[in-house]
C-alpha cells in the first residue's frame, strides 16, 4: 500500500441524494467493518485518507470496534479545518445488545466519535439477539428470539426521542424484511429515513428496495462489491462473487476499470447508496471516481439487471434462535 496516494475529487462534484427530509446524502460513503482483517487504527487512518480525498460520508457502528479510533480522527480533521462537521454525513448503528438501552448506545457513539450530532441512527438489526464478536457461525446466543414487534417498537420509540433531543437528525434501520417494515411504517411516529440493506449485482433484493424506495426511504447499499475478503465464517459453498462474473468484468474492460468499479457505478445509477468499505487509497480513490464520470450506459444497465442471483452473503446465521434456520430472519 502506498499510503501517500491522496488524489482529491472536489465533494461538491459527488452527487447527492435527498432524504425525505430534504437533506442531502452523499450518493455514495465509505464503510468502516474491516471484516477482522484491518485493525481500529488501520480503519480510522484510511477514513482520515478518505475525507483528505473528498469523501463526506462515513458509515460507522459501535460494534466494528473503531469508533474511538474514528473519533480521533474526525477531530484532528475538524482542527485542521479539512471539513467540518456540517458537510460530513455521519452514521452509526445501535447493536443487538444494546436496544434496551439506546440512548445510552447512542451517546457512547458521540463520545466515541467526538461529535454533538450523527446524522442517522440506525438499528442495525431488528433482533436483540447477541454473539460476541468474531465467533463461529454455529455459535448461537441461548437467549435469541423471532422478532417481536412490540419489543422492536420499544427501541424505535427511544431512536424517535434521539431525534426529538438533537442527537441525531434521522433514524433509519438495517436488516429488516419488508413485512418487518410494513409493521414498523404501520406504528412509527418518525419513519425511518434510510434502510441499509444487502444490495451488490448478485443480490438486487427487487421486491424490497422496490417497496423501500416506493416508501420514500432511501436504499442505503452494503456489500457493494459483494464483500470479498469477508470473514470465512460469512460464506457458504453455494456463494457466488460478482467481481468475478464474467459480464461485470467485460463491462470493466471496456471501462478500463475494476469490476469492483463496476459494481459502485450500477448502485448509484440503481438508486441505492452504496458504502464500499478499503484500506488502500488507491481503491478508495476509484470507488469515489467512479461516481463522477464515465456513468454505465442504459445498455450496461439492463444487462446488469439481468445479473441477479438473489444470493444473500450476509445470512446472520449467529443471531438465528433455536430450532430456526438463518431464512427465518428475513421473512
Ligand atoms: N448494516 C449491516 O448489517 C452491514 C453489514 C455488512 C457491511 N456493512 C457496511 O458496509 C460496508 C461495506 O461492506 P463490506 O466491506 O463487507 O463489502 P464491500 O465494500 O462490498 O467489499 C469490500 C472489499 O472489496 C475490496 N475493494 C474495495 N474497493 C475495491 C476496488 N476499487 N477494487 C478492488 N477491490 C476493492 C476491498 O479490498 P481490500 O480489502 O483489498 O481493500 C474490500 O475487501 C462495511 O464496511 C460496513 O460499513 C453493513
Amino acid at each position: 500500500m502506498n499510503s501517500d496516494f491522496i488524489r482529491e475529487i472536489d465533494p461538491a462534484l459527488v452527487p447527492k441524494k435527498k432524504l425525505s427530509s430534504g437533506a442531502e446524502i452523499p450518493a455514495i460513503g465509505m464503510g468502516t467493518f474491516g471484516s477482522d482483517n484491518y485493525d481500529a487504527t488501520t480503519i480510522a487512518h484510511a477514513v482520515e485518507q478518505a475525507i483528505r480525498m473528498g469523501y463526506r460520508h462515513i458509515d460507522c457502528a459501535a460494534v466494528y470496534g473503531n469508533e474511538k479510533e474514528i473519533g480521533e480522527v474526525l477531530s484532528k480533521l475538524f482542527a485542521e479545518k479539512v471539513v467540518c462537521r456540517e458537510d460530513l454525513w455521519l452514521t452509526s448503528k445501535v447493536w443487538n445488545d444494546s436496544h434496551h438501552r439506546v440512548e445510552a448506545a447512542c451517546e457512547a457513539t458521540l463520545r466515541n466519535l467526538q461529535v454533538d450530532y450523527l446524522d442517522l441512527y440506525l438499528v442495525h438489526w431488528p433482533f436483540p439477539n447477541f454473539h460476541a464478536p468474531k465467533v463461529s457461525v454455529e455459535s448461537r446466543d441461548p437467549n435469541a428470539r423471532p422478532y417481536v414487534h412490540e419489543e422492536f417498537m420499544q427501541t424505535w420509540v427511544a431512536m424517535e426521542t434521539l431525534v426529538a433531543k438533537g442527537k441525531t437528525r434521522h433514524v433509519g434501520t438495517s436488516n429488516m424484511s419488508m413485512s418487518k417494515l410494513q409493521l414498523l411504517l404501520r406504528d412509527c411516529c418518525i419513519r425511518p429515513a434510510c434502510n441499509e440493506m444487502e444490495l451488490h449485482p448478485h443480490f438486487q433484493q427487487p421486491e424490497l428496495f422496490h417497496y423501500v424506495l416506493g416508501q420514500g426511504i432511501l436504499p442505503i447499499g452494503y456489500c457493494p462489491i459483494g464483500s470479498p475478503n469477508r470473514p470465512e465464517r460469512d460464506k457458504t459453498p453455494d456463494d457466488t462473487v460478482p467481481i468475478e462474473d464474467p459480464v461485470i468484468a467485460d463491462i470493466a474492460k471496456t471501462h478500463r476499470v475494476h469490476p469492483a468499479v463496476i459494481c459502485i457505478k450500477w448502485a448509484v445509477q440503481n438508486g441505492q447508496i452504496p458504502i464500499p468499505f478499503s484500506v488502500k487509497p488507491e481503491k478508495l480513490f476509484s470507488n469515489l471516481q467512479a461516481v463522477v464520470e464515465d456513468p454505465l450506459s442504459r445498455e450496461e444497465m439492463q444487462v446488469m439487471k439481468t445479473l441477479d442471483k438473489n444470493c444473500r452473503f450476509i445470512k446472520g446465521q449467529v443471531f438465528t434462535w433455536q430450532g430456526a434456520t438463518w431464512e427465518d430472519l428475513w421473512l
